[in-house]
């Protein structure tokens, strides 16, 4: 499978404004190679990586950055431009999304062998589960293997959780290690929402109003690992760059990247201040694989977030939040006297200007990555604070405008259809 999307020579005019949705969204992603391998709502789509790169006219000498990696979709469209790249991701299993799929895989033949013999013996060991009534009892005796997630009978059918946890228990047993059990468990994390009773109606999970029936799930899991394997061989033959997913926090980039080479372009898309909260909406994902301690951890994670939201996050918020110094504050002016004369805006103040303090901390930061005429473009989601539009593009370039990036223009791609007012825009900046 080789799509002409991904690999496509630069197409010429790019265009900004009024896109279609594909060429902003996830949406763009679903049928693409590799790209596909796990459904993050809120990622952008790799045409609009590919057209921003064109734009800039980046080649093999630049090194481009995103530093909100998510599912890696920035650097691995550049691997296959050839362009090196790198991304920082502050979520753990977001950062283990974006390694896999950006690492470059020789040995095909030893990985379908790996898959098979896996699938033969999950097929096995999952017949022998016993059925109706009965499963209960196979729960209670492999307490210790399933998935480690407050109240999984509410995420998975007790029949699905049970294959579930059969998974999970011969994969946690297996003596193997390194690249293959990696793309094995990138497999099962990219099928626990397919088989869960958790839709994608919204942009968050929301869990169905009737549980999902009971599933092959090894069936499904052998269906996403044929896609892998396909993947993988689709694009074996390309040439491509080194990339490389960091994990860490944003806004401290420049002690979490190396020192050199200097970033020559960002093109990248932060938390927008919608309240979307990546730590709650990956949480299945987060505990399966033990990738995160505790529920103490997750919320330690959305607090060190940009827009971090949820759970604890929001108690941070509680104390009320001040702008951090005299940019923000005179950039937030206008959107603070609203929330003031509403009288009850306390949390959401809160939270909207942490998020802006939080953005002026990354700009800082990025400011000690990029080389002299480095180009910058960030896509963003302006909000709704108190029923005003909150102008989070220009809010940001104000901002960046502040550690010498100069504005270049705000290019508003497309309406978001949810609400009125509401758009996507990529703001696009350069160093002078
Ligand atoms: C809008 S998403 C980026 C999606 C990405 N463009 C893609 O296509 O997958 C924002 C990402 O920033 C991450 N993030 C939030 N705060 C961060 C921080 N302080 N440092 C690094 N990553 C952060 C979130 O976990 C999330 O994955």
């Amino acid at each position: 499978m080789k799509h002409p999307t991904l690999f496509a020579e630069p197409a010429e005019p790019v265009s900004f404004v009024n896109r279609r949705t594909s060429d902003v969204t996830f949406k763009g992603k679903l049928s693409l190679p590799i790209h596909r391998w796990y459904r993050l709502t809120p990622s952008f789509s790799p045409q609009l990586a590919l057209d921003i790169a064109d734009h800039f006219g980046i080649t093999p000498d630049g090194f481009v950055l995103d530093p909100f990696s998510g599912v890696g979709t920035v650097p691995l469209c550049m691997k296959y431009r050839g362009i090196p790249a790198c991304s920082i991701e502050l979520n753990p299993y977001l950062h283990f999304v974006g390694t896999v799929k950006t690492r470059t895989y020789a040995d095909l033949p030893d990985i379908r062998e790996f898959f098979d013999s896996f699938l033969v013996r999950a097929r096995e060991e999952v017949a022998a589960i016993p059925k109706g009534k009965a499963v209960a009892g196979y729960l209670e005796e492999n307490a210790q293997f399933i998935p480690p997630i407050h109240k999984p009978e509410r995420w998975w059918s007790p029949m699905n959780l049970a294959q579930l946890t059969c998974i999970r228990r011969l994969l946690l047993n297996t003596e193997d290690t390194g690249e293959h059990i990696d793309l094995l468990k990138m497999g099962i994390l990219g099928i626990l929402i397919p088989v869960s009773n958790a839709k994608h109606n919204h942009v968050s999970l929301t869990f169905a109003k009737e549980p999902l029936p009971t599933v092959d799930v090894v069936g499904v899991l052998a269906d996403k690992l044929g896609d892998i394997i396909d993947d993988i061989d689709a694009v074996s033959s390309l040439p491509c760059s080194e990339v490389k997913v960091y994990a860490g926090n944003s806004k401290e980039a420049a002690s979490v990247l190396p020192r050199s080479p200097k970033v020559s372009a960002v093109i990248t898309s932060p938390p927008y201040p919608n309240r979307f909260s990546y730590a709650r909406e990956t949480r299945p994902h987060l505990f399966f694989f033990n990738m995160i301690a505790s529920a103490e951890a997750v919320g330690q994670l959305e607090t060190d977030a940009i827009g971090g939201t949820w759970g604890k996050a929001t108690s941070v918020l509680m104390d009320g939040v001040e702008p951090a110094n005299a940019v923000v504050r005179k950039l937030m002016a206008p959107y603070l006297d609203i929330a003031h004369r509403d009288g009850n805006g306390h949390l959401m103040t809160a939270y909207v200007v942490k998020y802006f303090n939080d953005l002026y901390t990354h700009a800082e930061q990025i400011g000690k990555v990029c080389r002299a005429r480095a180009k910058l473009a960030y896509v963003i989601g302006n909000s709704k604070f108190y029923g005003q539009p909150l102008p989070s593009d220009e809010i940001l370039a104000g901002i960046f405008a502040h550690f010498g990036f100069a504005l270049d223009g705000i290019h508003k791609m497309r309406r978001r259809v949810s609400k009125a007012g509401l758009y996507e825009a990529v703001v696009m900046m350069s160093r002078q």
